[in-house]
Protein backbone atom coordinates (compact mmCIF):
# COMPACT_ATOMS: atom_id res chain seq x y z
CA UNK A 1 0.00 0.00 0.00
CA UNK A 2 3.05 2.45 0.81
CA UNK A 3 4.38 1.33 -1.90
CA UNK A 4 2.01 2.08 -4.41
CA UNK A 5 1.28 5.33 -2.64
CA UNK A 6 5.06 6.77 -3.28
CA UNK A 7 4.91 5.07 -6.75
CA UNK A 8 1.69 7.28 -7.08
CA UNK A 9 3.56 10.71 -5.65
CA UNK A 10 6.39 10.05 -7.77
CA UNK A 11 4.60 10.11 -10.88
CA UNK A 12 2.45 13.43 -10.00
CA UNK A 13 5.85 15.09 -9.37
CA UNK A 14 6.71 14.20 -12.90
CA UNK A 15 3.48 15.15 -14.00
CA UNK A 16 3.68 18.47 -12.69
CA UNK A 17 7.16 19.32 -13.08
CA UNK A 18 6.33 17.80 -16.91
CA UNK A 19 3.31 20.60 -16.89
CA UNK A 20 5.95 23.56 -15.09
CA UNK A 21 8.20 22.83 -17.78
CA UNK A 22 5.63 23.06 -20.75
CA UNK A 23 3.98 26.31 -19.20
CA UNK A 24 7.20 27.59 -18.96
CA UNK A 25 7.98 27.03 -22.94
CA UNK A 26 5.00 28.13 -24.08
CA UNK A 27 4.81 31.37 -21.76
CA UNK A 28 8.75 32.61 -22.14
CA UNK A 29 9.38 34.32 -25.13
CA UNK A 30 12.36 33.07 -27.32
CA UNK A 31 15.32 34.91 -26.20
CA UNK A 32 16.09 37.81 -29.36
CA UNK A 33 19.26 38.37 -30.29
CA UNK A 34 21.14 41.74 -29.79
CA UNK A 35 22.18 43.20 -32.90
CA UNK A 36 23.74 46.79 -32.84
CA UNK A 37 23.80 48.78 -36.48
CA UNK A 38 26.34 50.76 -36.92
CA UNK A 39 25.60 53.12 -39.83
CA UNK A 40 27.81 54.84 -42.30
CA UNK A 41 25.94 56.33 -44.98
CA UNK A 42 25.30 55.25 -48.55
CA UNK A 43 22.08 55.03 -51.18
CA UNK A 44 20.62 52.47 -48.39
CA UNK A 45 20.40 56.18 -46.26
CA UNK A 46 19.87 58.44 -49.46
CA UNK A 47 16.86 60.44 -50.33
CA UNK A 48 15.72 61.59 -54.08
CA UNK A 49 13.43 64.54 -54.99
CA UNK A 50 10.64 61.95 -56.78
CA UNK A 51 9.35 58.63 -55.35
CA UNK A 52 10.87 57.94 -59.45
CA UNK A 53 14.50 59.08 -58.58
CA UNK A 54 16.68 55.98 -58.93
CA UNK A 55 19.95 57.95 -60.32
CA UNK A 56 20.87 61.47 -59.29
CA UNK A 57 19.62 61.44 -55.43
CA UNK A 58 21.39 62.11 -52.46
CA UNK A 59 23.45 59.84 -50.75
CA UNK A 60 23.86 59.43 -46.81
CA UNK A 61 21.08 61.91 -45.51
CA UNK A 62 18.66 59.51 -43.50
CA UNK A 63 20.28 58.79 -39.61
CA UNK A 64 20.39 55.41 -38.09
CA UNK A 65 16.79 55.61 -36.27
CA UNK A 66 15.03 56.61 -38.87
CA UNK A 67 16.20 53.39 -41.24
CA UNK A 68 15.81 51.37 -38.18
CA UNK A 69 11.87 52.87 -37.91
CA UNK A 70 11.37 52.47 -41.34
CA UNK A 71 11.02 48.41 -40.65
CA UNK A 72 9.44 47.81 -37.43
CA UNK A 73 9.59 44.48 -38.12
CA UNK A 74 13.08 44.01 -37.22
CA UNK A 75 11.88 44.54 -33.38
CA UNK A 76 10.42 41.43 -33.98
CA UNK A 77 13.91 39.34 -35.05
CA UNK A 78 16.34 41.23 -32.53
CA UNK A 79 17.02 43.52 -29.85
CA UNK A 80 17.97 46.10 -32.54
CA UNK A 81 20.47 49.44 -31.73
CA UNK A 82 21.87 51.97 -33.78
CA UNK A 83 24.63 54.07 -33.82
CA UNK A 84 25.31 56.47 -36.27
CA UNK A 85 29.71 55.82 -37.01
CA UNK A 86 30.09 58.67 -40.19
CA UNK A 87 27.44 60.04 -43.11
CA UNK A 88 29.07 59.81 -45.76
CA UNK A 89 28.83 58.13 -49.39
CA UNK A 90 31.46 55.26 -49.82
CA UNK A 91 32.93 56.76 -52.57
CA UNK A 92 34.89 58.77 -49.57
CA UNK A 93 35.77 55.93 -47.48
CA UNK A 94 39.35 55.62 -46.71
CA UNK A 95 41.65 53.95 -44.01
CA UNK A 96 40.96 56.06 -41.44
CA UNK A 97 37.24 55.41 -41.40
CA UNK A 98 38.12 51.98 -41.41
CA UNK A 99 40.11 51.70 -38.37
CA UNK A 100 37.70 53.68 -36.58
CA UNK A 101 35.10 51.34 -37.56
CA UNK A 102 37.21 48.39 -36.78
CA UNK A 103 37.95 49.15 -33.34
CA UNK A 104 34.34 50.44 -32.66
CA UNK A 105 33.32 46.60 -34.37
CA UNK A 106 35.78 44.83 -31.76
CA UNK A 107 35.35 46.66 -28.86
CA UNK A 108 31.30 45.87 -29.18
CA UNK A 109 31.63 42.64 -30.07
CA UNK A 110 33.61 42.38 -27.22
CA UNK A 111 30.95 42.46 -24.94
CA UNK A 112 28.94 39.73 -23.63
CA UNK A 113 25.34 41.44 -24.59
CA UNK A 114 26.22 41.81 -27.94
CA UNK A 115 25.51 39.07 -30.49
CA UNK A 116 26.21 40.74 -33.50
CA UNK A 117 26.77 43.80 -35.95
CA UNK A 118 25.01 44.54 -39.19
CA UNK A 119 26.98 48.01 -40.56
CA UNK A 120 24.86 49.97 -43.30
CA UNK A 121 27.15 51.35 -46.31
CA UNK A 122 26.98 52.62 -49.56
CA UNK A 123 27.43 49.51 -52.10
CA UNK A 124 30.55 51.38 -54.19
CA UNK A 125 33.24 50.52 -51.65
CA UNK A 126 31.35 47.70 -49.69
CA UNK A 127 33.19 44.93 -50.98
CA UNK A 128 36.24 46.70 -49.33
CA UNK A 129 35.34 47.56 -46.10
CA UNK A 130 33.87 44.06 -45.87
CA UNK A 131 37.39 42.33 -46.89
CA UNK A 132 39.18 45.18 -44.36
CA UNK A 133 36.94 43.78 -41.31
CA UNK A 134 37.44 40.21 -42.33
CA UNK A 135 40.88 40.59 -41.96
CA UNK A 136 40.97 42.49 -38.91
CA UNK A 137 37.77 41.89 -36.86
CA UNK A 138 38.71 39.75 -33.58
CA UNK A 139 35.83 37.77 -33.00
CA UNK A 140 33.39 34.81 -34.43
CA UNK A 141 30.21 36.77 -33.86
CA UNK A 142 28.58 37.72 -37.17
CA UNK A 143 29.33 40.99 -38.74
CA UNK A 144 27.16 41.52 -41.42
CA UNK A 145 27.57 44.46 -44.16
CA UNK A 146 24.43 45.85 -46.43
CA UNK A 147 23.83 48.61 -48.47
CA UNK A 148 20.81 49.35 -50.94
CA UNK A 149 20.86 49.94 -54.77
CA UNK A 150 17.61 52.57 -54.03
CA UNK A 151 17.80 55.24 -52.11
CA UNK A 152 15.19 55.05 -49.13
CA UNK A 153 12.44 57.27 -51.18
CA UNK A 154 12.34 55.18 -54.24
CA UNK A 155 9.36 52.86 -55.32
CA UNK A 156 10.86 49.56 -54.27
CA UNK A 157 13.50 50.86 -52.06
CA UNK A 158 15.57 47.58 -51.52
CA UNK A 159 17.02 49.03 -48.70
CA UNK A 160 14.13 47.84 -45.81
CA UNK A 161 14.52 43.65 -46.93
CA UNK A 162 18.26 44.20 -47.12
CA UNK A 163 18.12 45.55 -43.82
CA UNK A 164 15.82 42.88 -42.10
CA UNK A 165 17.65 39.87 -43.85
CA UNK A 166 21.42 41.68 -42.50
CA UNK A 167 19.52 41.88 -38.62
CA UNK A 168 18.38 38.22 -39.37
CA UNK A 169 21.50 36.90 -40.43
CA UNK A 170 23.74 39.00 -37.79
CA UNK A 171 21.56 37.77 -34.45
CA UNK A 172 21.71 34.02 -36.47
CA UNK A 173 24.11 30.84 -34.68
CA UNK A 174 24.49 29.98 -38.60
CA UNK A 175 26.52 33.03 -39.75
CA UNK A 176 28.85 32.67 -36.21
CA UNK A 177 32.10 32.08 -37.84
CA UNK A 178 31.62 32.50 -41.01
CA UNK A 179 33.69 35.77 -41.31
CA UNK A 180 32.37 39.29 -42.66
CA UNK A 181 29.10 39.08 -44.87
CA UNK A 182 27.39 40.93 -47.71
CA UNK A 183 23.60 40.50 -47.36
CA UNK A 184 22.09 42.19 -50.43
CA UNK A 185 19.46 41.14 -52.74
CA UNK A 186 18.37 37.59 -50.53
CA UNK A 187 22.07 35.87 -51.15
CA UNK A 188 24.75 35.92 -48.49
CA UNK A 189 28.46 36.45 -49.94
CA UNK A 190 31.89 36.06 -48.48
CA UNK A 191 33.55 39.32 -47.61
CA UNK A 192 36.67 37.97 -49.70
CA UNK A 193 34.96 36.78 -52.75
CA UNK A 194 32.27 39.25 -53.36
CA UNK A 195 32.35 42.16 -55.71
CA UNK A 196 29.99 45.16 -57.24
CA UNK A 197 29.23 43.41 -60.84
CA UNK A 198 26.22 46.28 -62.19
CA UNK A 199 26.64 50.11 -62.01
CA UNK A 200 22.22 50.49 -61.19
CA UNK A 201 20.66 47.41 -60.42
CA UNK A 202 19.78 45.44 -57.43
CA UNK A 203 21.30 41.95 -57.92
CA UNK A 204 24.92 43.80 -58.45
CA UNK A 205 26.58 42.08 -56.03
CA UNK A 206 28.10 38.26 -57.15
CA UNK A 207 31.16 36.42 -55.75
CA UNK A 208 31.79 35.52 -59.61
CA UNK A 209 32.80 31.87 -60.03
CA UNK A 210 33.39 30.80 -56.18
CA UNK A 211 29.69 31.34 -55.82
CA UNK A 212 27.53 32.83 -52.65
CA UNK A 213 27.67 31.47 -49.88
CA UNK A 214 23.84 31.11 -49.46
CA UNK A 215 19.96 33.16 -49.07
CA UNK A 216 18.23 34.91 -46.57
CA UNK A 217 14.70 33.08 -47.47
CA UNK A 218 11.78 32.83 -45.54
CA UNK A 219 12.82 34.79 -42.34
CA UNK A 220 16.06 32.60 -41.60
CA UNK A 221 19.75 32.52 -43.73
CA UNK A 222 20.48 29.15 -45.18
CA UNK A 223 23.97 28.48 -45.28
CA UNK A 224 25.43 25.68 -48.45
CA UNK A 225 29.17 26.65 -48.46
CA UNK A 226 32.05 28.81 -46.50
CA UNK A 227 34.83 30.67 -47.70
CA UNK A 228 37.89 28.35 -46.66
CA UNK A 229 40.41 31.36 -46.50
CA UNK A 230 41.42 32.70 -42.90
CA UNK A 231 39.45 35.34 -41.11
CA UNK A 232 38.60 37.42 -38.03
CA UNK A 233 40.01 35.22 -35.13
CA UNK A 234 42.44 33.61 -37.45
CA UNK A 235 44.28 36.38 -38.83
CA UNK A 236 47.87 37.75 -37.96
CA UNK A 237 46.72 40.98 -38.13
CA UNK A 238 46.43 43.48 -35.32
CA UNK A 239 44.53 47.49 -35.87
CA UNK A 240 44.75 48.02 -32.15
CA UNK A 241 47.27 50.26 -32.08
CA UNK A 242 47.35 51.52 -35.42
CA UNK A 243 46.53 55.10 -36.20
CA UNK A 244 47.02 55.13 -39.73
CA UNK A 245 47.79 52.25 -42.70
CA UNK A 246 50.76 52.11 -44.61
CA UNK A 247 50.53 54.11 -48.18
CA UNK A 248 49.63 51.02 -51.09
CA UNK A 249 47.98 52.45 -54.37
CA UNK A 250 46.93 50.87 -57.06
CA UNK A 251 48.34 50.80 -60.84
CA UNK A 252 46.16 50.29 -63.79
CA UNK A 253 47.11 49.01 -67.43
CA UNK A 254 45.36 49.21 -70.43
CA UNK A 255 46.67 49.78 -73.93
CA UNK A 256 48.98 52.19 -74.97
CA UNK A 257 49.42 52.73 -70.74
CA UNK A 258 53.12 54.34 -69.52
CA UNK A 259 55.19 54.57 -66.70
CA UNK A 260 54.10 57.67 -65.81
CA UNK A 261 51.07 56.23 -62.93
CA UNK A 262 54.00 53.95 -61.37
CA UNK A 263 56.56 57.06 -61.30
CA UNK A 264 54.21 59.33 -59.80
CA UNK A 265 53.51 56.64 -57.17
CA UNK A 266 56.49 56.10 -56.26
CA UNK A 267 57.78 59.50 -56.05
CA UNK A 268 54.85 60.03 -53.79
CA UNK A 269 56.49 57.59 -51.49
CA UNK A 270 54.17 54.29 -51.38
CA UNK A 271 55.38 51.66 -49.55
CA UNK A 272 53.62 49.29 -51.62
CA UNK A 273 52.14 49.25 -55.51
CA UNK A 274 49.06 46.88 -56.67
CA UNK A 275 49.98 46.53 -60.43
CA UNK A 276 46.03 45.95 -62.10
CA UNK A 277 47.14 44.45 -65.20
CA UNK A 278 45.64 43.12 -68.17
CA UNK A 279 44.59 39.12 -68.75
CA UNK A 280 46.71 37.23 -65.84
CA UNK A 281 48.37 40.25 -64.37
CA UNK A 282 50.33 40.91 -67.65
CA UNK A 283 53.17 43.50 -67.23
CA UNK A 284 53.31 46.23 -70.34
CA UNK A 285 56.40 46.38 -71.62
CA UNK A 286 56.87 50.41 -71.08
CA UNK A 287 55.55 49.36 -67.00
CA UNK A 288 57.81 46.28 -66.14
CA UNK A 289 61.32 48.62 -65.77
CA UNK A 290 59.24 51.07 -63.28
CA UNK A 291 58.07 48.27 -61.69
CA UNK A 292 60.86 46.90 -61.09
CA UNK A 293 62.65 49.76 -60.55
CA UNK A 294 59.78 50.85 -57.54
CA UNK A 295 60.72 47.06 -55.95
CA UNK A 296 64.81 47.96 -56.03
CA UNK A 297 63.29 51.07 -54.16
CA UNK A 298 61.72 49.24 -51.33
CA UNK A 299 58.28 49.24 -52.83
CA UNK A 300 56.61 46.11 -52.30
CA UNK A 301 54.72 45.18 -56.48
CA UNK A 302 51.99 42.77 -56.33
CA UNK A 303 50.47 41.96 -59.95
CA UNK A 304 46.91 41.48 -59.99
CA UNK A 305 44.52 41.51 -62.98
CA UNK A 306 41.83 44.18 -63.81
CA UNK A 307 39.92 40.99 -65.31
CA UNK A 308 38.01 40.35 -62.21
CA UNK A 309 37.92 36.45 -62.27
CA UNK A 310 40.77 33.81 -61.87
CA UNK A 311 44.21 33.29 -60.63
CA UNK A 312 47.42 35.87 -61.12
CA UNK A 313 50.03 32.88 -61.45
CA UNK A 314 52.84 33.39 -59.65
CA UNK A 315 55.35 33.12 -62.11
CA UNK A 316 53.22 32.78 -65.50
CA UNK A 317 52.99 36.31 -67.25
CA UNK A 318 55.88 37.62 -65.47
CA UNK A 319 59.18 35.94 -63.40
CA UNK A 320 58.13 37.38 -59.70
CA UNK A 321 61.08 35.13 -58.72
CA UNK A 322 63.53 37.27 -60.34
CA UNK A 323 61.52 40.79 -59.66
CA UNK A 324 61.04 39.55 -56.21
CA UNK A 325 57.34 40.51 -56.86
CA UNK A 326 54.18 38.93 -55.33
CA UNK A 327 50.81 37.50 -56.78
CA UNK A 328 47.77 38.34 -55.90
CA UNK A 329 46.08 35.11 -56.11
CA UNK A 330 42.44 35.74 -56.42
CA UNK A 331 41.85 38.97 -55.31
CA UNK A 332 40.68 42.03 -57.11
CA UNK A 333 43.03 44.77 -57.36
CA UNK A 334 41.68 47.20 -54.47
CA UNK A 335 41.26 44.03 -52.12
CA UNK A 336 44.86 43.02 -52.88
CA UNK A 337 45.54 47.07 -51.73
CA UNK A 338 43.70 46.15 -48.47
CA UNK A 339 45.84 42.82 -47.51
CA UNK A 340 49.17 44.51 -48.54
CA UNK A 341 48.52 47.67 -46.22
CA UNK A 342 47.78 45.19 -43.32
CA UNK A 343 50.79 42.86 -44.75
CA UNK A 344 52.99 45.75 -44.92
CA UNK A 345 51.95 46.36 -40.71
CA UNK A 346 54.16 43.00 -40.25
CA UNK A 347 56.38 42.53 -42.41
CA UNK A 348 58.72 43.92 -45.81
CA UNK A 349 59.42 40.23 -46.75
CA UNK A 350 58.20 39.08 -49.93
CA UNK A 351 58.13 35.55 -49.34
CA UNK A 352 56.19 36.46 -46.05
CA UNK A 353 53.90 38.95 -47.99
CA UNK A 354 53.30 35.95 -50.32
CA UNK A 355 52.11 33.78 -48.04
CA UNK A 356 49.74 36.05 -46.58
CA UNK A 357 48.06 36.38 -50.16
CA UNK A 358 47.57 32.24 -50.35
CA UNK A 359 46.15 32.20 -46.41
CA UNK A 360 43.67 35.28 -46.64
C1 LIG B 1 27.71 54.92 -52.09
O1 LIG B 1 28.44 53.96 -52.33
O2 LIG B 1 27.78 55.56 -51.03
C2 LIG B 1 26.72 55.38 -53.10
C3 LIG B 1 26.18 54.30 -53.94
C4 LIG B 1 25.42 53.25 -53.19
O3 LIG B 1 25.35 53.18 -51.98
O4 LIG B 1 24.81 52.41 -53.90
Amino acid sequence: MTYLKSVRNVFALFLCLFALAAQAQTAAPAKLPNVVILATGGTIAGTGATSTTTVGYTAATVGVDALIKAVPELQKVAHVSGEQVFQIASENMGNEQWLSLAKRVNALLAQPNVDGIVITHGTDTIEETAYFLNLVVKSRKPVVVVGAMRPSTAISADGPINLYNAVLTAGSLEAVGKGVLVVMNDQINAAREVTKTNTVTTDTFKSPELGMLGYVVGNQPHFYRASTRKHTVDTEFDISKLDTLPAVDIAYTYANVGPTAVNAFVAAGVKGLVHAGVGDGSLPTKVRPALSSARAKGVIVVRSSRVGQGIVARNGEANDDELDFVVSDTLNPQKARILLMLALTKTNNTKEIQRMFYTY
